[in-house]
């Protein structure tokens, strides 16, 4: 079987390109490389022996994305195509709307050319909002906090809505928490542009030297110890489950919804002190004011994924913090794009 990865030469897409991989799949993968480097699909390459072929594009394209489509008819698509930052979305609004929608119409409208019924689509938990009611069921309305989250809901209403027209296609969309850390090997791994928004990236470049100190956004949440709680995954548990999600949609028409957490909140702080005792590291930091627009706690109920797909995160906490750092400080500066 033959998957094409939209997007796929990011973090989360070459992690789940070396799982497939090693699945016995075939990848395709389809990336502008914006925000990512041909050097992380070299060393799936490297890991695997196996070849991964890189059409080098635009999924807003759809000339490109045809001419993708007939070079290497794909069976299924995982779609990761689309700009991520939180922040950035709410600068520049109508550059993520026109690129995260245009991709998924597009992908949408070129599969069925091609006869390729099968799409996993990158979603998130952004997606909730700022639901209260922890954990987070697949039932909780969603609503967005800002215009990437707005993507992502308006994404999956674009499948949701297609799937009731065309009963040839399976759509499974795969709510991420937040993934973190790398292949155990260190070849491979988050290799963020310019300084990182993101808590554990940010993490390793206090520990490699890059940056100074941890800044904690916030002491005063309703929460444990007050700093933030969030739902942190190890990112080839969420590889694997782009793999059960594949398996499912093979017998599974529509589209389906499904978390992809392990169900445990951590603080920031739980963070900052699992990472120093499994790497023997100290992480300096201050606490400063919250961050505009984060929540106080998201975590996930993961039981319909385990029930219908079959997946569940399995990687603890220690495993993150030591595989990220593991990553980091084999590759101080990335992939050196
Ligand atoms: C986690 C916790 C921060 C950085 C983001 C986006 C979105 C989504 C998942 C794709 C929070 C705290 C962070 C720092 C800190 N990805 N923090 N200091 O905000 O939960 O979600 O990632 O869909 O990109 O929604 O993740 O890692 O930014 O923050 O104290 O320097 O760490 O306040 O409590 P977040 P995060």
């Amino acid at each position: 079987m033959k998957i094409l990865l939209a997007g796929g030469a990011g973090y989360i897409g070459s992690h789940t390109a070396l799982c497939l991989l090693e699945k016995g799949y075939d990848v395709v993968v389809m990336d502008n490389l914006l925000n990512a480097s041909p050097e992380a699909l070299r060393r799936v390459e490297k890991m695997t022996g196996k070849q991964v072929a890189l059409e080098v594009g635009d999924c807003c394209d759809i000339a490109r994305t045809r001419e993708v489509f007939a070079a290497h008819k794909p069976d299924a698509v995982i779609h990761f195509a689309g700009l991520k930052a939180v922040g950035e979305s709410v600068a520049k609004p109508l550059y993520y709307y026109q690129n995260n929608l245009i991709a998924t119409m597009t992908l949408c409208q070129v599969m069925k050319e091609y006869d390729c019924n099968i799409l996993v689509f990158s979603s998130s938990a952004t997606v909730y909002g700022l639901a209260t009611e922890m954990p987070l069921r697949e039932t909780v309305p969603t609503g967005g906090t800002n215009p990437y989250a707005w993507t992502k809901i308006m994404s999956e209403q674009i499948l949701q809505d297609v799937a009731k027209t065309d009963d040839s296609r399976s759509f499974v969309l795969l709510r991420y928490f937040n993934p973190i850390g790398a292949h155990e090997s260190g070849h491979i791994g988050e290799d963020p542009t310019g300084i990182p928004n993101n808590l554990m990236p940010y993490i390793c470049q206090v520990a490699s030297g890059k940056l100074d100190y941890l800044r904690v956004f916030g002491d005063d949440y309703p929460t444990r110890d007050g700093t933030g709680e969030r739902d942190y995954l190890h990112v080839m548990d969420l590889a694997e489950g782009h793999v059960a999600a594949i398996e499912y949609a093979k017998d599974h028409k529509g589209a389906e919804a499904f978390n992809l957490g392990t169900g445990t909140a951590y603080s920031v702080m739980d963070i900052v002190k699992n990472f120093e005792k499994a790497n023997d590291l100290t992480i300096p930091y201050q606490v400063t004011p919250r961050r505009p627009g984060d929540i106080a706690v998201c975590y996930a109920d993961p039981s319909k994924a385990r029930e219908l797909l079959g997946w569940e995160a399995k990687r603890d906490l220690y495993t993150m913090c030591r595989d990220a750092w593991n990553w980091q400080k084999q590759n101080p500066r990335g992939y050196e794009k």
